[in-house]
């Protein structure tokens, strides 16, 4: 139940001085000072061009002293920190806060936790593939037990922006290029992250993000224009981040992005009508880094100043890292260009969300004895290799080359095999690569007789003297992410090459692939029999690649995202629609003269150490919704998880629609020989649309729906609606 604090805000914001309610939405992250002669934004940029190592880069990050701007603290002037993870740190400064600052109001501490905090599971879209809301509940209730161990009380996830361009960076943090899966996604991880009552010292509250439509940024460059129509932005970019403010998220982070024209930061439609109107949202509305100052480089504010005050007029609450409200709004309120009822109206949700995580009655809400006895425990790390076992998805299986009979002489390839920090992916501050298993380390722990060989010296050696090969390639985890856009999402030349020498031999080759996005791998799927895609999976990631590689594991894990066959495909996603002339033989269709219009691996796609079989396909009307029922039956010879899903088209809509759209979906165990019937249930409020008008049309006619194992490969039936 949400408790109401109303009486108490209006209480606390007349005892403020004008600057104690600026200081309010001050969030700033501790600087680093002295140590290096270079500034810091360079010498990140000496770690990406390869100047100085990734190790290089963490020691002189460990050895820097930081700057917690404990004289603002103290003067009031900072009402929150970002990227604080350590219950000694939180706990010191939260005591200036109380103790030290004139109306003793707590502090309240933000960090990234987007998939994991100590104990790192698979990034979010591999932990998709899995299509498992219970399980993406429990990684982020793990991830919360963690994180508020070590002082966090706001993370900044879910990302649920849909993502249908693989060239984008930050596919990986999200649930992929469909708008059912990410709302399903990210509610889960809000209930997983805040439990049941965010005063609980292990509840921790969720910031959705970033709204909206970061994900479609032109041309899969991060930070870009998103310029869309209103029906496409609300049918399928909006469903998300409305799904985790109805599953209670308390806090919502604008996107970098413009929005036909409008950054998301000064956008009043966005932060005022559609969030608190529309969807009543009374959380915390938080700024992305440094976001609001950057409005001036968007050419839609002169300076800082203006920009400020465009902010804080939409509905920007809280300020992270560009110091643009600390320095001028008190000035702007003072001249009457911004009224202080508006400014109220922010603090109150700073206040309110601090009270609602129960801050002050209880601000120090851990200890480091209880940091040290949460972290990595080993129900967590089992969770998390069950978690990255489901999110493999086994792309290729010639002659059921996979799994690996016992007594297999392996040959393993690729200095992703060993390289351990390699195996978190984007977005795992709070990670030690120690706690990491690569491949190696788990073959050696299960004393499996393999060789390794990570260059090429010996690698025809190594090959001779093993019945299998297993190449493991991918991407380095700074290739996805934020900042991360790739023109070309082809595997390295290097890697290629060092897949044909090994097919060369003759001997069967499996390729594990490392990565963060989807692939271009046209290339390797003609040279190799195999292809496990083993994302950036954690903590576990080689445990759980042994597990499915050996068979302890029968993979079961479907791709949220279209694997193209080439980057000029780019973007590409099965919920197109259709041209006059959809791509076919004839020239003058919708196609590429030097590519095909299909992708390699279409959505929903992915396969299993068993088979399954669809039919008798039922379509019944029932009580607000429609009931699908279709009967699966594992035709092979092992038990396994099947995802089943459901998928319509509207062809007698007002508008032109999808060619398919995912409805519903669900997963069944199924034994040898077992079959089952399941039935999915579709709204009929989810089978509306926009007309042109922006009015919402329930949909009638005929309705055409699918069931199977990928988008591709249905059953059908069919239905009027009137
Ligand atoms: C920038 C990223 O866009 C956002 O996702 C993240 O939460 C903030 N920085 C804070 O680190």
């Amino acid at each position: 139940m949400k408790k109401d604090y109303e009486k108490q805000i209006q209480k606390l914001l007349k005892k403020m001085t004008l600057e104690e309610k600026v200081g309010q939405l001050q969030q700033c992250g501790p600087s680093l000072v002295g140590a290096f002669e270079v500034s810091f934004e360079e010498l990140l940029d000496m770690m990406f061009d390869g100047r100085i190592s990734q190790e290089e880069f963490d020691k002189l990050m460990g050895t820097a002293e930081q700057d917690f701007h404990e004289e603002d603290l103290r003067a009031g002037r900072v009402g929150s920190y970002n990227g604080i993870g350590d219950a000694d740190t939180v706990n010191r400064l939260q005591k200036i806060a109380v103790e030290e600052t004139r109306l003793g109001i707590p502090l309240l501490f933000g960090y990234d936790v987007i998939h994991g905090f100590r104990t790192v599971t698979p990034i979010p879209l591999a932990e998709s593939c899995a299509w498992e809301p219970a399980l993406w509940e429990k990684t982020a209730r793990v991830a919360a037990e963690e994180a508020t161990a070590a002082g966090v009380h706001l993370t900044f996830a879910p990302m649920v922006d849909v993502a249908k361009d693989a060239r984008w960076g930050r596919v990986s943090e999200g649930a992929g290029e469909d708008a059912l899966l990410n709302s399903a996604y990210g509610a889960a991880k809000v209930k997983g992250f805040q439990g049941d009552d965010l005063a609980k010292e292990d509840a921790m509250a969720a910031c959705v993000k970033h709204f909206v439509a970061y994900g479609a940024g032109e041309a899969g460059r991060d930070y870009n224009r998103v310029d869309m129509s209103m029906q496409r932005l609300w049918e399928e970019y909006m469903p998300p981040y409305q799904a985790c403010i109805e599953a209670g998220a308390r806090a919502v982070m604008p996107a970098f992005n413009d929005l036909n024209g409008v950054p998301c930061t000064v956008n009043s439609w966005l932060l005022r009508d559609v969030l608190r109107e529309k969807w009543q949202f009374d959380g915390l509305v938080i700024s992305d880094s440094n976001a609001i100052a950057e409005c001036v480089a968007h050419g839609i504010a002169a300076d800082k100043r203006e920009a400020a005050k465009q902010a804080v007029i939409a509905g920007m609450d809280m300020d992270m890292s560009s110091n643009s409200y600390i320095e001028h709004l008190k000035e702007l309120v003072e001249s009457s260009e911004v009224e202080e009822t508006v400014l109220d109206e922010a603090v109150g949700d700073v206040l309110r969300i601090k009270f609602e995580l129960g801050l002050f009655d209880n601000p120090y809400r851990t200890d480091k004895e209880r940091e040290q006895r949460t972290m990595l425990k080993p129900e967590y790390r089992a969770l998390a290799r069950e978690a990255a076992g489901k999110s493999i998805v086994l792309l290729k299986n010639e002659n059921s080359i996979l799994p690996l009979a016992s007594g297999t002489r392996i040959g393993v390839f690729g200095s992703l095999a060993a390289d351990k920090g390699q195996m978190t992916g984007a977005w795992a501050i709070g990670a030690n690569p120690d706690d990491c298993v690569s491949l190696t380390e788990a073959l050696e722990a299960r004393k499996i007789s393999y060789r390794y060989s990570a260059d090429s010296a010996d690698m025809q050696k190594t090959a001779e003297e093993s019945d299998v090969l297993v190449a493991v390639l991918g991407e380095m985890k700074e290739e996805s992410g934020e900042a991360a856009s790739r023109a070309e999402i082809t595997l390295p030349p290097e890697q290629l090459a060092m897949v044909r020498e090994l097919a060369a031999t003759g001997k069967p080759v499996i390729a594990v692939l490392f990565n963060g996005r989807p692939l271009a791998i046209s290339q390797l799927d003609k040279t190799v029999p195999a292809i496990v895609e083993a994302w950036h999976l954690g903590v576990e990631a080689g445990n759980a690649v042994l597990d499915v590689l050996l068979g302890d594991v029968n993979p079961s894990g479907k791709l949220t995202t279209t694997f193209p066959a080439a980057t000029g495909q780019c973007p590409m996603y099965y919920a197109h629609t259709n041209t006059g002339r959809p791509g076919g033989k004839s020239k003058f269709t919708s196609k590429y003269l030097d590519a095909p219009v299909e992708p390699l691996y279409p959505f929903g796609y992915g396969l299993s150490y068993t088979s399954y079989s669809y039919k008798e396909l039922s379509i019944a009307k029932l009580e607000g919704a429609l009931g699908v029922t279709v009967t699966v039956r594992n035709t092979g010879e092992k038990a396994g998880d099947e995802i089943v899903q459901c998928y319509v088209q509207t062809p007698a809509a007002k508008r032109v629609r999808p060619v398919r759209e995912l409805k519903a979906f669900a997963k069944v165990t199924l034994k040898p020989g077992e079959e089952k019937a399941v039935t999915l249930k579709i709204p009929y409020d989810s089978l509306g649309y926009y007309d042109w008008d922006m009015k919402w049309t329930p949909y009638e006619g005929k309705l055409k729906v699918y069931a199977g194992g990928n988008v591709k490969d249905t059953i059908e039936g069919e239905i009027q609606l009137s």
